[in-house]
Formats: structure tokens, C-alpha cells, sequence
């Protein structure tokens, strides 16, 4: 187990963050989620999965009126909240650590920005991105973006917005019907974004490939290279 502090650029920000090898490290995935994220000046705000709290941060420091950031694994929830001290933002922000709504349960918010692990088994822990107690999205990545989709609409206000991602090192196909069964609105794409594999995910491009056959992950060849494509999405209530 070890602790640090370290700066990471999250969309136009540079934020010093403490992480832990316990939990979820921001990463470029973090980052182009922060970038496309528009109108949240004066807003109440949710940030879902927010491992040590850099969106929550972000979006705090982009005018939101008020942030809420919910993770599942304590030890996330305890250093976003140092790191919310860090930034000075405790009037403005508060972590709470529980499943997906359960600890917000009566509450609803203008925008929520979902980041709960999106991930299929095999890349989220070959990666390294996903340390043991952080669950990922299960065998093709998308249970738990699913079960978030059967509960959001009670907990977005009047023409509220939910922002999410998806990795296609899940089943992209599954999010996006249960997204269309569960939300029943106009799905809009903000932006896809394609990024090399690092050297452990070649490491396990046999295992990948037997994924991608059985259509839980998908990717591309290019040359010698592997890609894998980060897609964002809105969805505007009425
Ligand atoms: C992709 S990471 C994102 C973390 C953070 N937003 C970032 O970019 O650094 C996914 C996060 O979702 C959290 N998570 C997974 N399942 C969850 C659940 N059922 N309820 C709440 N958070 C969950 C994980 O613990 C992890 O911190």
C-alpha cells in the first residue's frame, strides 16, 4: 500500500491529487471526460464512481454550485474527501462512500456525471488500472454502468443532463441498449477518442482476442499497433 501526491492534468486543469495504489489512478480517460463537459456553471452536480475526486474537483472549480461524489471502495471516498480539503472546496463539495445512489438515495441533481467502472475483467486488471478491491464492470465491462441506467432518471431534476463513457474494453453494444431500455431519450455522442494499448494490455492480446470474438470487448490493428476507443455520451431529460 502506498500513498502520494502527484499532479495530473484533468481537461484544462492541472490538479495535485493524493492517490493510493488502493484505488482507481486518473488517467487520460479521466481527462477527455472533463473536457467535453459543458453548462455545469450554477448546477447541482453528481460525480458517480469518483475514485480519489478529481472530476468532483473539476467541476467544483468550473462553477458547479454544489458537488456530490459517491464511490463504492472507502478508501476512495476517504482520499477524495482529503482531496477535497486540499482544494479548499469542503463548503462545496461531499463524498459519501456506498453503491452506486444508495447513499444519496432521496436526491436528485441537475447534472450527473457518470464514471462508475466501465471496464471488462480481464483489461481493467491486466492494465493495472483496476487494483484488486476496485470492482470492474464484470466479465464484459457493463453491469454495473447497466444497473446505474435502471436508477438514474429518479434521481435527475427536470430537464437534468447525465454525461457517461464507455470503453470498447467492455461490451459498448450492451451499455448502449440498456441505455436506450432504461433512459428512453435521444443518446447523443460528444466525442470519440482512439488510444494505443500500453505494453501490459499487448501483453494479453491473445486473451483479448478471444474477448473480442465473443464480442465483450472490441478493438483496433493498426499496423503493429492496438487501439481502443473512448466514446463519451450525453442524454437530456425532458
Ligand atoms: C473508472 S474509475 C473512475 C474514478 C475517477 N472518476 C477517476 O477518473 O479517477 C471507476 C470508479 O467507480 C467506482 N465504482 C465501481 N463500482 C461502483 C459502484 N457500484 N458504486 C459507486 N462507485 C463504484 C470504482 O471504485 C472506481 O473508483
Amino acid at each position: 500500500m502506498s500513498d502520494q501526491v502527484q499532479t495530473f492534468q484533468i481537461g484544462d486543469l492541472e490538479l495535485e491529487l493524493q492517490t493510493s495504489s488502493e484505488v482507481f489512478c486518473p488517467n487520460l480517460t479521466t481527462s477527455r471526460i472533463a473536457q467535453t463537459i459543458e453548462g455545469i456553471e450554477g448546477k447541482d452536480v453528481l460525480d458517480l464512481g469518483c475514485g480519489c475526486g478529481p472530476l468532483a474537483i473539476f467541476l467544483a472549480k468550473h462553477g458547479a454550485a454544489k458537488v456530490t461524489a459517491v464511490d463504492v471502495v472507502p478508501r476512495a471516498a476517504q482520499i477524495a474527501a482529503e482531496n477535497v480539503k486540499r482544494h479548499g472546496l469542503e463548503d462545496k463539495v461531499t463524498v459519501h462512500c456506498g453503491d452506486l445512489f444508495a447513499p444519496i438515495a432521496d436526491q436528485k441533481f441537475d447534472v450527473i456525471v457518470n464514471d462508475v467502472s466501465g471496464i471488462a475483467e480481464l483489461p481493467g486488471r491486466a492494465a493495472g488500472w483496476y487494483p484488486k478491491d476496485v470492482p470492474t464492470g464484470g466479465e464484459d465491462g457493463a453491469n454495473v454502468v447497466i444497473r446505474m441506467f435502471q436508477n438514474v432518471k429518479n434521481h435527475l431534476n427536470p430537464g437534468g443532463v447525465l454525461y457517461f463513457a464507455t470503453s470498447s474494453l467492455s461490451n459498448v453494444q450492451r451499455i448502449l441498449d440498456g441505455a436506450n431500455e432504461y433512459l428512453g431519450q435521444k443518446i447523443e455522442e460528444l466525442g470519440a477518442f482512439r488510444i494505443p494499448f500500453s505494453k501490459e494490455l499487448t501483453d494479453v492480446i491473445d486473451e483479448l482476442t478471444k474477448l473480442c470474438e465473443q464480442g465483450a470487448v472490441s478493438f483496433e490493428a493498426k499496423r503493429s499497433r492496438y487501439l481502443w476507443t473512448l466514446s463519451v455520451f450525453r442524454v437530456q431529460m425532458p
